[in-house]
């Protein structure tokens, strides 16, 4: 039990836990990662084994998190201490950590969007693409990184601050419908663009000799982003999911969910493929930069581009703000769970740490790739593949259970869901945690 007294937030509505979690899975993973990992892992042949692995591991794997949380209705510490005994108890303190790591470079990454937003305004993007590295070398590390960082985690903590209805759930009442309209316009205008039809055959056409040459690769990528862009193995889902009243249909939600993260994903790729093209840009640019240089040059050569880089990097960072909340949320909860701190005090202290421990991101971007793939590819999947053979292999007959409350009997379904936890799940992330490891060293 918890030490506060006051009785434990809930969700106002279930369309507000919906979005907050759509929020948490759309952002940075969406805009920045995705269509620079389809560029770097071969476009539509990763495409196709990422969709494969949000359908088969994803989709299973959330509603992992969604169960827990409900079930115990705590944080990821509290609540792994509540089902599992033994070390196992412990896996709730990866998340929390992990959380911590990621939220430090997140905020970093968001804090240059915020910078590229302002840049629009002024009508600072260069069409020269070297001239435009160079800006973004200068912008990425330095004060400029850490005053934004600064900035942005102060605004997630002024959120956070305020709890789960009037702060989180309110906001992302604003953010989510925004960054679906704003997307959806952009990829209608990149339609028009004249290396639109070349944009889609890269995009849209899977090259089969690419997997086969580089599914080493390919693989552990396509797993660590299918967990990274749904918010999956840190807690995020397990946190939203403890503030909920008891009668949702949890399998319901998650496809929701799931769908808007994906489909959000796949029109950022019609959105950039095109606007690249027509600059005469090669999309197979890797490294975290890459919005900001390739994309952003595209922008300074494009007409208006001050104007539409402006829209979708402000976009990207709104984007970015609804899943940092969350990340900070699994963080924060726990110490109002399982310390009985006050919420504010807990949102100043924990997002001052945070930003603290983003500080090396902002000013070594060597650094803050290292900590990304650290996240992505090993933390992640570790906790996902923990939780998952916990909850497939020993609580089975409790998942089961608690995924039909609200909707009654599952019959089959459940019975599909936890085999689908126990072999796919495990196996594919036993088999990219390998992969990360290794290409990680
Ligand atoms: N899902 C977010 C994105 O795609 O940008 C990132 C993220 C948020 C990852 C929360 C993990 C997390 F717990
Ligand atoms: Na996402």
């Amino acid at each position: 039990m918890g030490i506060a007294d006051a009785p434990r937030e809930q969700w106002a509505t279930r369309v507000g836990f919906i979005f907050a979690a759509v929020g948490s899975a759309v952002g940075l993973g969406n805009i920045w990662r995705f269509p620079f990992q389809v560029g770097q892992e071969g476009g539509a042949a990763f495409l196709l084994i990422y969709l494969l692995f949000i359908a088969i591991i994803g989709f299973p794997a959330m509603l992992v998190e969604f169960v827990v949380g409900r079930y115990t209705e705590r944080n990821p510490v509290g609540a792994l201490e509540e089902i599992a005994s033994g070390v196992w108890s412990y896996v709730g303190w990866i998340f929390i950590a992990t959380g911590f790591i990621i939220l430090s470079y997140y905020s970093v990454v968001a804090g240059w969007t915020i910078r590229y937003t302002l840049l629009g305004l002024q009508d600072g993007y260069l069409a020269d693409a070297g001239e435009a590295e160079s800006q973004f070398v200068s912008l990425a590390s330095g004060l400029d990184a850490i005053l934004l960082h600064a900035l942005f985690m102060a605004v997630v903590i002024g959120i956070v601050a305020y709890g789960i209805q009037r702060g989180i759930e309110l906001a992302v009442k604003v953010m989510v419908p925004a960054i679906i309209v704003i997307t959806v316009g952009m990829a209608a205008y990149a339609f028009t663009l004249e290396g639109a039809s070349e944009a889609y055959a890269y995009y849209l056409s899977p090259d089969w000799g690419v997997i086969a040459a580089e599914w080493q690769s390919i693989l552990p990528a396509a797993a660590g982003q299918a967990f990274f862009t749904l918010s999956l193995g840190m807690g995020v889902m397990i946190t939203y999911a403890s503030y909920l009243a008891q009668d949702r249909n949890l399998a319901e939600d998650g496809a929701i969910i799931i769908g808007f993260d994906t489909a959000i994903a796949f029109v950022t790729g019609l959105i950039v493929f095109p606007i690249l093209f027509t600059a005469g840009i090669d999309p197979a640019d890797p490294g975290a930069g890459a919005i900001f240089v390739s994309l952003a040059a595209a922008f300074g050569d494009l007409t208006l581009g001050w104007l539409l880089g402006t829209i979708f990097f402000g976009t990207v960072a709104i984007a970015a703000l609804s899943s940092a909340i969350s990340l900070m949320e699994v963080v924060v909860s726990y110490v109002i769970d399982e310390r009985g701190v006050d919420r504010k005090v807990a949102a100043v202290a924990i997002g001052g740490a945070i930003f603290l421990l983003g500080i090396p991101s902002a000013t070594d971007l060597v650094l803050l790739d290292l900590f990304d793939l650290f996240a992505d590819q090993i933390l992640l999947v570790l906790g996902g593949l923990l939780l998952s053979i916990l909850v497939g292999w020993s609580l089975s007959d409790l998942a089961i259970a608690e995924l039909g409350r609200g909707t009654g009997d599952l019959g089959a379904y459940g019975t599909a869901w936890i085999w689908a936890v126990r072999i796919p799940v495990i196996l594919v992330l036993i088999v990219a945690l390998i992969l990360g490891i290794l290409e990680y060293w």
